[in-house]
This record gives C-alpha cells, sequence and structure tokens, in this order.
C-alpha cells in the first residue's frame, strides 16, 4: 500500500526536484532500496512500492544525463506536480517571424495581441486566475526577458515579476546599467499555474504563440531566457541548462542568452556569480559596459 508522505518530506522533495530541475537535470533514476536499511516494519516491499511514496530525499535516484536507468513505474504525486522534469513531449515548429512593426506601433501590435488573448480560457490556467499577466516594460526594448509564469503576487498584481524574484530581477537589470522601464518583461504562460508548479507542456504550447507574437513585435536585439522551462520552449528543444549557458543562441532573429531563473537564485545565492557572467554576456551582445546607462 503506498503511504502518504509526510509534509516535511514531501516539501524536501518537492524542493530537491526544483532545484534540480533549475540546473537543467530532469531525468532521474531510481536506486533499489534494501529492504534490510529500512526500520519500518511494515514497510513493503520496495520491489513493489510506487518509486519513493515514502523514502527519504537521500534514496532517491541522483539526476543524470544518460537514459539507459530509467524507471518505468508510476510516477509519485510530487513528480506528477513538476511534469516539465518527466514531460518528453515533441515540440511544434515555431511560427513564422512576423513582419517587422515600425517603432511607433509597436505599443498598439502589442495591444492587438492582448485583444486577441482576451479573457483566455484556451488551458486549464484559466480557472486559477486572478489577473492575467501580459507583460510589462517598453515596446521598444533592446532587450527582453523571459520568464516561467506568473507566481502570486504577478497573479495579484497583473504584472511579470513583481514579486521577491520581482525583486531580484530589478536589481539584475539595475546591475547591467539598465531601469526595469527600458526593458521588455513577459513570461512563456501568462495565468498562474496551481502552486507555482511547472507549466504542463499543453498550457504552455498554447499560449506560446502570444509570446512569440510579442517577441516579433517588440524585436529586442537580445533575449534572455530566466530558467529551465523559459529556455526549453524558446529553443523548442529540452536540454539541460547547464549546456545552454554561456553561449549565445538565436531565436526569432534575437540573440538569446540562458541563465539561471530569480527564484532559484534566491535559493541558492551562490549561482548569483555565475547569473552574472550570463547577463555580461547579454551586455557585451548590447554594447554595453558594466557602469553605462543605456
Ligand atoms: N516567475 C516567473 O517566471 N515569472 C514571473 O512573472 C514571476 C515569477
Amino acid at each position: 500500500m503506498t503511504r502518504p508522505l509526510d509534509p516535511a518530506t514531501r516539501e524536501a522533495l518537492v524542493e530537491r526536484m526544483r532545484f534540480y530541475r533549475d540546473l537543467g537535470l530532469t531525468d532521474f533514476y531510481r536506486r533499489p532500496v534494501d529492504a534490510a536499511l529500512t526500520t519500518d516494519a511494515d514497510a513493503p516491499d520496495p520491489a513493489s512500492e510506487p518509486l519513493a511514496s515514502s523514502h527519504h530525499p537521500a534514496e532517491v535516484g541522483a539526476p543524470g544525463l544518460a537514459s539507459e536507468t530509467w524507471d518505468s513505474s508510476p510516477q509519485p504525486s510530487f513528480l506528477a506536480e513538476e511534469p516539465a522534469i518527466s514531460a518528453r513531449k515533441g515540440f511544434s515548429p515555431p511560427p513564422q517571424i512576423a513582419a517587422a512593426v515600425p517603432a511607433a506601433g509597436r505599443a498598439a501590435a502589442l495591444q492587438l495581441i492582448r485583444d486577441d488573448i482576451g479573457d483566455c480560457t484556451r488551458c486549464a490556467l484559466h480557472q486559477g486566475r486572478n489577473k492575467l499577466v501580459f507583460a510589462d516594460g517598453d515596446p521598444n526594448a533592446r532587450l527582453m526577458f523571459v520568464g516561467e509564469g506568473p507566481g502570486a503576487d504577478e497573479d495579484a498584481q497583473g504584472l511579470p515579476f513583481v514579486g521577491r524574484a520581482g525583486q531580484l530581477l530589478n536589481n539584475m537589470i539595475a546591475a547591467m546599467g539598465l531601469r526595469r522601464e527600458q526593458v521588455f518583461i513577459a513570461n512563456v504562460v501568462k495565468c498562474r499555474p496551481p502552486g507555482n508548479r511547472t507549466p504542463e507542456p499543453e498550457e504552455a504550447n498554447t499560449c506560446l504563440p502570444f509570446l512569440f507574437r510579442q517577441i516579433d513585435v517588440v524585436r529586442p536585439e537580445v533575449l534572455v531566457a530566466l530558467g529551465a522551462t523559459a529556455a526549453t520552449y524558446l529553443l523548442g528543444a529540452r536540454q539541460p541548462l547547464a549546456g545552454l549557458r554561456g553561449r549565445v543562441h538565436s531565436v526569432r532573429g534575437a540573440r538569446l542568452i540562458v541563465t539561471y531563473h530569480p527564484a532559484y537564485l534566491l535559493r541558492d545565492p551562490r549561482q548569483k556569480k555565475e547569473a552574472w557572467a550570463d547577463l555580461q554576456i547579454a551586455m557585451r551582445e548590447l554594447g554595453l559596459e558594466p557602469s553605462s546607462r543605456a
């Protein structure tokens, strides 16, 4: 019989999975459990027990990039809440890049996209939505940030990155010598996923055409993908974040830099140095000096 995890262990496992996901590590294997090591006399035979329903986090296999040791057991519930970790769906080809909109018409063109989205019910995320989060910033920005999806603060205010992660993003932007009003900020999904979980592929793919349209209107010279979800959907391929950082990709006519999500940096501030190295690549691409004001 499957026993529920106690809340503290469950939270620790979820945090661990988020941590790995933010690093771009998405594949896991399960280490066989030695029945002699379990102290619980009632514990079922591990061979017949669904994955990790009662295991300590340390017993969940380390993330790996090879595929030969995949466990095909049913997913535990905490993994079901992180569908992007296990989802291995194909990506549809991105739509053609739209014709350029003159700078003076970009605000109106963005408003048209917002009007097209309307009071959206295209995916299940609308059910928990308070406010749809379209975007924020300069329609003529040279630099655009793309996050994953709104959190609680964003859902309440209808603006992207206004919570704790947003504060950190503002600081990152300031460190680049820019003001938030000078950049454009949007997300892969425009409605808050329940409990801030990763958007389901179906949700992300439903919303993605609107993000592509936003990019086509703003025409940023440089895009910064904040975290694995943004990188995955912008590039149309799931790859470990570690392999995507440190180089310049090309997406919809823009140069794309991949870095850590600010929420991940709040959990592991030691990685801020790495994120700063990524932002310096973006600055170099924009011809910005660390102290300059664009
Ligand atoms: N995290 C995101 O990915 N986007 C937001 O807008 C806020 C937090």
